[in-house]
């Protein structure tokens, strides 16, 4: 393991000025430790993504949520308070925005639409609560990429804060409280008694310069933090909370998005921490908007089901140049998942992930193409998802069952996944990588992985396979 860092170190200086230029795809044409050194250096050409402009935060105007009549008793319901304070502050859009103040209090509503240049602001004490009545959530059109309600056909409830078309906002406060209060939710999806798909905590549709920081959501009935078709999506210093058996409580889902960065987050649920996705089958392929340049950095989480940081299932609009640094998951099927499924189409490569901490999982890392799931019987089979350019690199795991669970498409393997330095200890004796269908490339990688992971002799042959101390650079 040592010897990969001491190399790279020494090597990466000299080389820095040729890998500057390369994309990321060329430098699989390389031995590892370049195709490592470019990928850093790309990920670090990217951080910028999460730079974030205070100045955004100085609204010239400002106004309290009392002023239009709410009440925060728990028990009033106040959706027209905000309803009236958001469109009174429509007013101010072209002189520089304005804020909504939301004190301390508890802020029952129902779902209630965000406009452009808005700051949603709780104070620490405030905690904004959503309706325990289904019909406070209005039903709304399925999004164009699904093709109908991800649960169940025809449309889905309005998430409790929503917003379609929107430029500049930010929904930030003192670490404040947006609660979706989604137990009743949960009942209904356990004894099937949904009619449509369940809402969101927030949902933010085709906007760009969105800013979410410094708050709690706790709750929520389905996905917690939904960006789509968005781009230039910032999420910072986000705590999410749901119980562990509360079902698809998914974290922080960044949907046939662009530019987007989440960091410092913590993260306890019931689904995946972070789930990148472009929407499904034949529905994602027509509706073509990947997702790609995410940073995912500094996230702490535990969850029940599926991982810590998920790709798909849903990934037919394709997913690329996503980089995660610096991830902890426990209690997860696995830590980190690709989930996709013939029909899907798209595509994910270009993925660099790296210093992730995994325990208490069934798997560290499982890519899977049998997960199934079609919104209708209309997906072409023939439809396959293209899994190529994985880099997983520095990765702890114990107390994890079993290591890699890999099983791609005959006819279109998973291509070019690369494990560095990842060391696994396991529980179980038997069957600790389980591979078909996979190629790639391991160095320091403990358990011995799969032969399929072992390739020797491609263009990316491990430069120390000989056991020698040098890499050698003479072909490049
Ligand atoms: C958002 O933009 C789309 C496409 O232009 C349009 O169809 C839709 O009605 C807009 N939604 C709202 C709420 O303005
Ligand atoms: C995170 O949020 C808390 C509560 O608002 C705040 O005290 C802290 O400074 C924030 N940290 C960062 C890095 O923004
Ligand atoms: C924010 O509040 C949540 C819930 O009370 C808490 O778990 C978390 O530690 C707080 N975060 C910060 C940064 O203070
Ligand atoms: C399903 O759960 C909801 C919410 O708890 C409850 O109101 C309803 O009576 C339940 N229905 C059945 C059939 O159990
Ligand atoms: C989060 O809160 C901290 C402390 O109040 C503040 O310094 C920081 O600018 C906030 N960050 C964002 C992105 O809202
Ligand atoms: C993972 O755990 C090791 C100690 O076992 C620690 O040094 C490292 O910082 C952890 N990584 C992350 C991303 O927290
Ligand atoms: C692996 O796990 C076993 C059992 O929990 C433990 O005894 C051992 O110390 C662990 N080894 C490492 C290298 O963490
Ligand atoms: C290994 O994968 C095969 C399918 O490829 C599956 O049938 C088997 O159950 C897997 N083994 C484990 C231990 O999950």
């Amino acid at each position: 393991m040592k010897k990969t860092q001491d190399t790279l170190t020494r090597t990466s200086l000299s080389i820095w000025w040729f890998f500057i230029l390369l994309r990321f795809h060329d430098a699989f044409a390389l031995p590892i430790p370049e195709v490592l050194v470019s990928a850093r250096s790309l990920y670090n050409s990217m951080s910028d993504l999460c730079a974030c402009d205070e100045g955004r935060f100085a609204r010239p105007h400002s106004v309290t949520i009392t002023e239009f009549g709410a009440v925060g008793d728990g028990v009033t319901l106040n959706t027209h308070a905000f309803t009236n304070a958001i469109f009174y502050l429509n007013s101010f859009a072209d002189k520089g925005g304005a804020q909504l103040y939301v004190p301390p209090g508890r802020w029952l509503t129902g779902s209630f639409r965000l406009i452009s240049h808005l700051t949603l602001f709780l104070h620490k004490d405030a905690v904004i609560l959503g309706s325990q009545e289904p019909s406070q959530w209005p039903v709304i059109d399925p999004l164009p990429s699904y093709g109908r309600g991800r649960e169940l056909p025809g449309g889905n409830h309005m998430s409790l804060i929503y917003g379609e078309n929107l430029t500049d906002v930010v929904i930030t406060g003192e670490n404040g409280t947006i609660d979706g209060q989604g137990a009743v939710w949960w009942d209904l999806y356990h004894n099937k008694s949904l009619d449509y798909t369940r809402p969101p905590l927030l949902e933010l549709v085709n906007s760009e310069g969105i800013v979410i920081s410094n708050l709690t959501f706790k709750d929520s009935p389905y996905w917690n933090i939904h960006p789509v078709y968005c781009k230039n999506v910032l999420v910072q210093n986000v705590t999410i909370l749901a119980p562990r058996e509360s079902p698809n409580t998914d974290g922080i889902n960044p949907d046939s998005s662009t530019d987007v960065c989440i960091e410092n987050c913590y993260i306890s649920n019931g689904d995946d921490l972070i789930s990148i996705k472009s929407g499904w089958d034949e529905y994602g392929i027509a509706y073509g908007q990947p997702s790609s340049n995410i940073i995912i950095r500094q996230i702490i989480g535990d969850t029940r089901a599926s991982a810590g940081i998920a790709f798909g299932s849903e990934m037919s609009g394709g997913i690329s140049d996503v980089y995660v640094d610096g991830l902890v998951v426990t209690h997860a099927k696995a830590g980190i998942r690709m989930k996709t499924s013939r029909g899907r189409g798209g595509y994910v490569k270009d993925i660099y992930i790296s210093n992730v901490n995994i325990s208490n999982t069934e798997w560290a890392i499982e890519f899977t193409s049998l997960y199934g799931d079609h919104p209708d019987e209309n997906y072409d089979p023939d439809a396959l998802p293209d899994v190529e350019r994985i880099v997983i690199d520095n990765v702890q795991a114990w107390d994890v069952k079993r290591a890699g669970n890999f099983h791609g498409i005959q006819e279109l393997p998973f291509r070019d996944i690369l494990l560095n330095n990842v060391v696994i200890n396991v529980t179980e004796l038997t069957d600790v990588w389980n591979c078909s269908y996979v190629e790639g490339y391991s160095e320091y990688v403990e358990p011995e992985p799969c032969v399929e992971l072992q390739t020797q002799g491609g263009s990316l042959e491990p430069s120390y396979a000989d056991g020698s101390d040098d890499a050698s650079f003479s072909d490049i």
